[in-house]
């Protein structure tokens, strides 16, 4: 069963769109595994946004995601990755699609209201950057048999 990491970014903490942004992944199906509030320092934003070192946008990016608390979160299910990425939609809001988080509440790209990991691989990663093993918790849900085959 896959696994993708998800952060609700300082935007979304405080316009108050973290219940509205949770619920577009617990409405698709995705079974919450990890959930935490939690400030990002310098140096997990550094590591977790490494493969944008040295790009224009990365100091705006590190202030933007350390500024103010954001809602991480670990959820699973089949093709988790690729799933939320198109819940969330495209980088730049302008482009992300209507019916997506981002197409549907946000503006900027360096306002995107919410991150996904993109890869396994990244998501493998990225959920180990953010919750230790005994955070993340194993349980069945007694609606799982109508949500996947
Ligand atoms: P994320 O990692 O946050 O889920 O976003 P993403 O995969 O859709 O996009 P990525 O290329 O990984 O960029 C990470 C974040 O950096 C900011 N960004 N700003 N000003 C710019 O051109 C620019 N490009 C990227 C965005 O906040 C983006 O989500
Ligand atoms: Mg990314």
């Amino acid at each position: 069963m896959e696994r993708t990491l998800l952060l609700a970014k300082p935007d979304a903490v405080q316009r108050g769109l973290v219940g509205e942004i949770i619920s577009r992944f617990e409405r698709r199906g995705l079974q919450i595994v990890g959930l935490k509030l939690l400030a990002i320092s310098t140096q997990l934003a550094k590591e977790h946004y490494r493969e944008h070192v040295g790009k224009p946008f990365f100091k705006p990016l590190v202030e933007y995601i350390t500024a103010t608390p954001v809602v991480a979160m670990v959820v699973e299910g089949p093709n988790a990755v690729e799933l939320c990425r198109a819940t969330i939609g495209a980088t730049n809001p302008v482009a992300a699609t209507p019916g997506s988080i981002r197409g549907d509440l946000s503006m900027q790209v360096g306002r995107n209201l919410v991150h996904g990991s993109d890869s396994v691989k990244s998501a493998k990663r990225e959920v180990k950057l953010f919750f230790k093993t005994s955070e993340l918790l194993t349980y069945k849900r007694a609606t799982q048999r109508w949500i996947t085959e």
